[in-house]
């Protein structure tokens, strides 16, 4: 029995093939089905699990995107329901208490993944949620569930995401959740917690995601500064502060709009070189706003609307292109607005700074000395310590002159001061004005979590037709007969053909021949994982047929077909020929969407596919340029395999460079991406391990030497166009993943940064020749 890797060589599934063929059929345990009827029954028959009453093959019920039902080997281990039900809709479906509810999932102990969405759940939620030993992501949202979060899930060493959004939970956020070990994203938005936040969140270093919006909470947040791993950090409509948190370095979404905040911006802010999207409205910030966070390489959002800040604005100062929604009103700003800021109204962004005091009076502003008046009070001390204090001198005065009449007229003109003061800061309220619309911010935040959440990305790739079974008759009109005028290649395990349907559309075609005689169920779940690896960035499977023998039971080959993409590899556009070969910009966006494949195999199904064994020859380019990833592991296990859908020779690095050990499997693929990404960079082929361990060495080395001698060693067709910036970013990323030790390789999401950011940095050096580096851009003196 031989190994395939996806199309090519389907290495390392032997063992998925061995498990199968001792499950002949995917039917649930019946105390599985009765569970799934039972919940039907207990969520008071909503819409979504209409399918139950036809259906009793529960693991292969067609997803919905209000139910998805993911089964492994017999037991299932993903179950999403999402309903109807408004929030707090006064009608209560729910035919029964949250305890029986949830007593019901003890009978799916291979749970990973439960997502109950706007059930109208309501009560608790029960202690037994923690009895589900293998759930690693939870999903209550839009519910009407309140209490606490029951102490008893503490004890999870699985549980990877939590999400409560929209419920009706109070108290404390315990402070036990610290010690969840994988918790990745903690989601409590729009709940009724209080108190202030534990500081045992400060040690959570796997956290990426944290939104605790629309709460209660008050108080200050404890120091963040050591969760690395933080992108997201929303902490909005709360009552938190006075003191602005302190920060980790690679936060891209900070949110902290409508709290307590009262002290100034720490300059540390100006040094978060991932960050997209900053909102601080709605404060009492004070003191210097940083003119440089216009300039930050990744900015796209900024708002720090009804503050107290104070500084000069100049025309000159620079702002990062990519900078489309910003507003400044309301505050103490003085100077005139940055033309780079004016020419939002040519690039559809929106621009909003009424009420400060600049010169540019398109929108209301405040006569100057009321912002050096206001600021001259906020920079020394808060307004009402400075009342305090001037009330305490008008007491010792009037004690020293024991309420003559002279003490009396000081007091009243002090007053009255104090009074007009008072008034023109409440009075002058900003009037905006929108000079476009659109600000594009939600996008960055959808491609975060796109990337995370298992559900998510199972939407992707929908231009792709829809799975399905082909019979012998099209495939055999679309190949003239498997003609040999059609064949792509073949080997020992059988045939590529090249297949034009009737309707004009081109297709690889496999056939996998069979020793062994099987029946259908012998490969019903390998091709249900094969249906669901859609997305753009891989060559997806559209469909499978079966040839049966003449008793029209037993299968004697299995085709698989395939989109077809004849226009070339990353091999051909990066060191073939000269003509052909991309330009730097296009090869980090090649790079960003062959990793965006990979993390998609990795986390896209379950169980992820791992160890694809990838080579610059396995990732083609449409017509259009755009990455599709061909020879990568499929699921599936035959009698005798080994060949690719592409018709492209593999003549990439070979070598015992994998990783052992079932805890760094993803980090095969990560040292594979390495040796992809040498070759971008490099512009020619490597094709030895050996060739692989020499260049990246030498990359280590001109990574300390300087911008001629780095440019020396890449492909010189790039040079011109290339930035050092993000040649510094790709190479120090290159080297990372080439790591000897696979703990040592960088994770999949971090890579997918590092491009992002070299892709930033270029675009931006085009824009302006200059170091894009934030501290380049210029301050408020
Ligand atoms: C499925 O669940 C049963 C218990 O219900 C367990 O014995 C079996 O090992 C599980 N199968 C897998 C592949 O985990
Ligand atoms: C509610 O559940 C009970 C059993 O738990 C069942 O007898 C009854 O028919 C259900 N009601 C509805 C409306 O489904
Ligand atoms: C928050 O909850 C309220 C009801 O409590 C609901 O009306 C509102 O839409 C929710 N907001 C968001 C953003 O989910
Ligand atoms: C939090 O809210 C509860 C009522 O839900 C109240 O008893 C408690 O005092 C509040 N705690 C704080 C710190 O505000
Ligand atoms: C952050 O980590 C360092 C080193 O591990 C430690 O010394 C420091 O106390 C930590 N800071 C916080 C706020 O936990
Ligand atoms: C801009 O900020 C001001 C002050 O916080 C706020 O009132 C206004 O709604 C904001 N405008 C937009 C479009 O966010
Ligand atoms: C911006 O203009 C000011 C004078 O208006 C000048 O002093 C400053 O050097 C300029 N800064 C840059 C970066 O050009
Ligand atoms: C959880 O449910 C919300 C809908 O409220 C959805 O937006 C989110 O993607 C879900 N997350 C997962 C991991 O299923």
């Amino acid at each position: 029995m031989a190994k395939l890797k996806a199309v090519c060589h389907f290495h390392l599934l032997l063992f998925l093939f061995l498990f199968s063929s001792f499950h002949l059929s995917t039917q649930l345990p019946l105390s599985q089905s009765q569970s799934l009827l039972q919940i039907q029954q207990l969520l008071n028959y909503p819409q979504a699990l209409s399918s139950f009453n036809t259906v009793t093959d529960f693991c292969n019920i067609e997803s919905t995107p209000f139910l998805t039902i993911v089964c492994y080997e017999d037991n299932i281990t993903q179950l999403h329901i999402v309903g109807d039900v408004l929030q707090h809709s006064p009608s209560f479906p729910l035919n029964t208490s949250t305890d029986s509810l949830f007593s019901t999932f003890s009978h799916f102990p291979n749970l990973k993944v439960l997502s109950l969405v706007s059930l109208g759940l309501e009560g608790p939620l029960p202690p037994s949620v923690a009895n589900l030993l293998s759930l690693e992501i939870l999903n209550l949202s839009s519910n009407s569930l309140y209490g606490s979060i029951p102490h008893q899930l503490s004890s999870s060493k699985t549980l990877q995401f939590i999400n409560l959004d929209g419920n009706c939970f109070s108290g404390n956020i315990p402070a036990w959740i610290g010690s969840l070990p994988f918790l990745t994203t903690l989601s409590l938005r729009n709940n009724s917690f209080n108190g202030s936040l534990p500081d045992s969140i400060a040690h959570m270093w796997s956290l990426r995601i944290l939104s605790l919006s629309r709460n209660s909470l008050s108080g200050n947040v404890p120091d963040l500064s050591n969760l690395t791993n933080l992108q997201v950090l929303e902490l909005g409509d709360n009552l938190l502060g006075p003191h602005f948190p302190k920060l980790p370095q690679r936060l891209s979404i900070l949110e902290l709009k409508n709290n307590r905040f009262r002290s100034s911006i720490p300059p540390e802010l100006g040094s978060l070189y991932r960050l997209e999207k900053l909102d601080l409205s709605s404060n009492k910030l004070v003191g210097p706003f940083q003119a440089s966070l216009l300039g930050l390489p990744s900015i796209k959002y900024l708002n720090i609307g009804g503050n107290r800040l104070t500084g000069l604005l100049l025309q000159n100062i620079s702002c990062n292109s990519d900078l489309t929604f910003a507003n400044l009103s309301s505050n103490l700003l003085t100077g005139d607005l940055p033309a780079c800021l004016q020419e939002f109204k040519y690039k559809n962004g929106e621009i909003i700074y009424g009420g400060n005091c600049l010169s540019n009076q398109d929108q209301k502003q405040n006569p100057l000395n009321f912002c050096h008046n206001e600021a001259l009070a906020v920079s020394i001390r808060p307004r009402n310590l400075e009342h305090r204090k001037l009330r305490r001198e008008v007491m010792t005065f009037l004690r020293i002159f024991g309420g003559s009449v002279a003490g009396v007229v000081v007091l009243a003109l002090v007053f009255l001061t104090m009074r007009k003061t008072y008034k023109m800061g409440v009075v002058k309220e900003p009037s905006t004005r929108f000079i476009t619309e659109n600000p594009s911010v939600t996008d960055t935040t959808k491609q975060l979590y796109d990337a995370k959440y298992i559900s998510q990305t199972m939407k992707l790739g929908t231009s792709i037709p829809p799975y399905r079974t082909f019979t012998l008759d099209e495939l055999k009109e679309a190949t003239n007969n498997f003609d040999v005028s059609t064949l792509i290649s073949e080997s020992l395990d059988g045939q590529i053909f090249k297949g034009v349907f009737t309707d004009g559309s081109v297709v690889a075609i496999r056939s996998l021949a069979l020793k062994r005689r099987q029946t259908p169920q012998t490969y019903t779940h390998q091709l249900e994982l094969i249906s669901k690896l859609r997305h753009i960035h891989l060559i997806s499977a559209l469909g499978h047929c079966y040839e049966f023998l003449p008793d029209g039971l037993t299968i004697s080959k299995v085709f698989l077909i395939f989109e077809y993409y004849p226009y070339g590899t990353l091999r051909s556009h990066v060191s073939g020929l000269p003509g052909q070969k991309l330009s730097w910009t296009k090869r980090i966006s090649a790079a960003i969407e062959m990793v965006k494949g990979i993390q998609f195999l990795h986390t896209g199904i379950v169980p992820g596919v791992c160890s694809n064994n990838l080579k610059i020859t396995d990732i083609l380019l449409d017509q259009d340029l755009h990455v599709k990833i061909s020879c990568y592991n499929l699921p599936i296990v035959v009698e005798h395999g080994g060949m690719m859908i592409s018709g492209v020779p593999s003549t990439g690095t070979k070598g015992k460079r994998h990783a052992i050990g079932v805890n760094h499997k993803d980090k095969n693929d990560v040292y594979d991406i390495g040796a992809i990404l040498l070759e971008i960079i490099l512009g020619r082929q490597i094709t030895s391990q050996n060739e692989v361990h020499v260049s990246r060495d030498l990359l280590q080395v001109s990574l300390k030497t300087d911008e001629i001698a780095r440019k020396s060693i890449v492909d010189p067709v790039i040079h011109k166009g290339c930035s050092d910036d993000s040649l510094i970013t790709m190479m120090e990323i290159c080297v990372r993943c080439l790591h000897e030790k696979a703990k040592d390789r960088p994770s999949v999401e971090d890579i997918l940064w590092n491009l992002h950011f070299a892709g930033q940095v270029q675009e931006s050096s085009r824009e302006a020749p200059t170091s894009p580096s934030p501290s380049s851009s210029s301050q408020i003196p």
